[in-house]
């Protein structure tokens, strides 16, 4: 009598390779789910001090709301609009929310906590969070992405600040932001 199953050498070889073909059908999309996107971004941030259009204001610092944010101690809270250009009639795409710290003891160094939160354009709903040291005498700082919310949960990343205009006895200031993040 046969074998009941039939199994044949040929057979046994055929069902080994439909097993690993439906495997590897089946794991490779699910692979590919899980890898991160990378996304980049560049926005411009308009970080005005005086003026009729003025988005930041000093809070507190070592003379109190009429401390210099170029001294030490000094604390800002800003709501800063951002835009596609350096231009601020170039398209709003959201704001950046959140406060300044001067925290370098000779006054040339910042630390930054904020939001971006987007309000138009192809990230409008979503936000992300920005944290870290801005030495301001360099031409380009990098500050990391710590996390985010909508389209860029789960977020890590970096981004590197450059000054793109800066009115010093003003205080006003368009500072380009070019981002990289990682998310799902
Ligand atoms: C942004 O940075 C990336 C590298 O991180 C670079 O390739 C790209 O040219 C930059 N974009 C702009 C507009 O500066």
């Amino acid at each position: 009598m046969s074998n009941p199953l039939n199994l044949t050498t040929t057979n046994f070889f055929f069902l080994i390779f439909t097993i690993t073909i439906l495997y590897v059908t089946y794991t490779i999309p699910r692979l590919q789910l899980q890898q991160p996107k990378q996304t980049n971004l560049v926005f411009y941030v308009h970080d005005y001090l005086t003026g009729h259009d003025m988005s930041a204001i000093t809070v507190a610092g070592k003379s109190g709301t009429s401390s210099s944010i170029l001294h030490f101690g000094t604390i800002l809270a800003v709501d800063d609009p951002v835009t596609e250009g350096p231009s601020i009639e170039s398209k709003e795409i959201g704001r950046a929310q959140g406060f300044y710290i001067n925290s370098q003891l000779d006054g040339k160094g910042l630390h930054l906590v904020f939001s971006v939160i987007f309000t138009d354009g192809d990230f409008k709903g979503s936000t992300l969070e920005i944290q870290g040291a801005d030495i301001f005498t360099m031409k380009e700082r990098e500050y990391g992405i710590v996390s985010g919310t909508g389209y860029f949960r789960f977020v890590k990343g970096y981004g590197v600040m450059e000054t793109e205009f800066m009115d010093i006895a003003n205080l006003r200031a368009i500072l380009k932001h070019n981002v990289t993040v990682k998310h799902y």
